[in-house]
């Protein structure tokens, strides 16, 4: 930790909050390792990687995880490097938790797309990479792995543009590809940077630079390849998007960097140049209109919630982002929602690999609280009585859906219970059919895994066994409309009609051409496939 006195505004100044997305195996979690080895969280490269062996860490509170070897939670990791202090909202591996990344990307000032080089982009990238488009939150493009065989530069450049829609701006070129990469060229200092021997990526790699004309670098890279890179600098100068600060922070153009994070090449100059770009906290958009995240009062939002992170008590920890003003251990907060002060105990915090707990947090700052079943997703936290309350945070789309009902009807109130909790963490969906006489209840997730974690923990939290029906519907719309009447609203004879928990109309599909159909027939209506939870 820094020894360093800062003011609140200097604090606030100093903070850079972003979360790193990728499709699974394309080197989020070394990428983060080697972040935190860079940044002195970690000496070695390793430790956090070990976590692949049993891929837990902060994370080890359900069987399934170490069961299936997949890392389902989240957790946040801070660090300082050169004056910043940074928050890394690391999110699950696994693809079937993509929501929580989701969630978790509602956190985050700035996102780093992390891109496999012989892959490109790929499904969840793509999927991620909307979210943030929808935030407008500037997004930073790392493609990895150039140690290997790879896409060629310019045509990965290509892809990044076509498929996700976004200008790019490379911020270095590799030098060397296909098994051969020895450097980069930093195109804002216009120097060459070529890597000495590493150490298999356990500690930091070495770099000797200097400018493109100098003879020892050329030596180094040899004729063939130095040409080749000021023919290619050439081409980047004529061809390319120009760089545009303003187009960066609107999430309109991604600076691209390319290195590979298991050998450290790249890594830093990533890192220094990312540092330089992403934004500060930014205000918020609230009932009370933009929050400046230097304004005094201490407001914040809950985006996560996590069950029983250890094993040996029950317990719930919220995750808060913190907005505006100064946290301090132990104080008293509105709860804005539920219009009731709360003492915010044991606030934590995860440094690396360990949690610690929080003295004083500022805005930007993710802080864990106990919650003993008090918050909700989307609630806001605010130190004075003026019931600041942030944007509510969006459901996205569930693409599985099940009948759920206890196996024993006895337990019928602990099955309830649970699936109220389950939902109000966020982990399931859940829905009603209003108009059928008896209640069933439909359960929706994104990822399948989430129905086995559902399973799981209603057996051993709740002590309830249940029966799932899986359904065919894999869409689902929310629908707008001035007055709904389910009795009058033209459907297809394979779409069901139910409500959320908010009691709002909603529309299960089994393919996009019934989606069409409905939205002929109802002109008036409009179907979304992401919701807001009312705040
Ligand atoms: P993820 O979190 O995005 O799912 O990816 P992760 O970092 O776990 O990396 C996935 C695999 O890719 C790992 O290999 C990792 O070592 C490898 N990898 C990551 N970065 C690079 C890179 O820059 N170059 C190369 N060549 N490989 C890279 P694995 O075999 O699945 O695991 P491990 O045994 O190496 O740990």
């Amino acid at each position: 930790m820094s020894e360093q006195v800062f003011s609140f505004v200097e604090e606030v100044n100093r903070r850079r909050s972003f979360a790193i997305i990728s499709h699974p195996d394309a080197g989020k979690t070394t990428l983060t390792e080697k972040l935190l080895l860079y940044g002195g969280a970690i000496r070695l490269a390793g430790s956090v990687k070990s976590r692949r062996a049993s891929k837990h860490a902060v994370s080890d509170w359900m069987e399934i995880e170490k069961q299936r070897g997949i890392s389902v939670t989240s957790s946040v990791l801070q660090f300082n490097y050169g004056g910043h202090c940074i928050n890394i909202l690391d999110t699950p591996g696994h693809q079937d938790f993509s929501e929580d990344t989701y969630r978790t990307l509602m956190a985050a000032d700035s996102a780093v797309m992390v891109i496999d080089c012989a892959k490109g982009v790929e499904d969840q990238t793509k999927k991620l990479f909307h979210v943030c488009k929808m935030r407008g939150i500037p997004i930073f493009t790392f493609v990895n792995k150039l140690d290997r065989a790879g896409k060629d530069p310019f045509e990965l450049m290509e892809e990044i543009e076509k498929v996700l829609g976004i200008q790019s701006y490379p911020m270095n070129w590799p030098i060397g590809t296909d098994g051969n990469f020895k450097g980069v060229y930093n195109r804002k200092k216009k120097q060459i940077e070529v890597f000495g021997e590493g150490n298999h990526g356990q500690s930091v790699a070495k770099v000797i630079s200097g400018d493109v004309s100098d003879e020892k670098l050329k030596g180094l890279l040899g004729d063939s390849l130095h040409d080749q890179l000021i023919e290619e600098i050439e081409l980047l100068d004529m061809a390319g998007d120009d760089f545009d600060l303003e187009k960066i922070l609107a999430g309109e153009l991604t600076p691209v960097f390319f290195g590979s994070a298991m050998t450290n090449f790249g890594v830093q100059p990533f890192l220094e140049g990312f540092l330089n770009l992403t934004p500060p906290p930014a205000a918020r958009n609230s009932n009370h209109g933009m929050i400046d995240p230097k304004t005094e009062n201490f407001t914040g939002f809950v985006f996560k919630i996590q069950a029983n992170m250890n094993p040996t008590h029950r317990d719930r920890i919220a995750f808060i982002r913190i907005c505006s003003g100064k946290f301090e251990k132990g104080m008293q907060v509105n709860h804005v929602q539920e219009n009731k002060k709360i003492r915010l105990s044991q606030p934590q915090q995860f440094l690396a690999q360990d949690r610690v707990v929080v003295e004083t947090a500022y805005p930007g700052d993710i802080i864990g609280v106990h919650d003993p079943g008090i918050f909700k997703i989307g609630d806001s936290l605010c130190e004075d009585g003026s019931g600041v309350q942030y944007e509510g945070i969006p459901v996205f789309a569930p693409e599985h859906f099940t009948k759920i009902y206890a196996k024993n009807s006895l337990k019928r109130k602990q099955f309830l219970k649970g699936i109220n909790q389950l939902s109000e963490e966020g982990s399931i969906q859940v829905f009603r059919r209003p108009h059928i006489g008896v209640e069933e209840l439909i359960v929706g997730v994104v990822g399948a895994l989430q129905f086995e974690v559902l399973e799981y923990r209603l057996k051993n939290e709740y002590g309830v066994d249940v029966v799932m029906e899986k359904l065919p519907y894999r869409y689902i719309r929310w629908v707008e409309v001035p007055e709904f009447d389910p009795d009058n609203f033209g459907v297809t004879m394979d779409t069901l009609i139910v409500e959320d928990e908010e009691e709002r109309p909603v529309l299960l599909f089994q393919n996009e051409w019934s989606i069409e159909r409905v939205k002929e027939r109802n002109k008036d209506a409009v179907l979304r496939d992401i919701s807001l939870r009312k705040a």
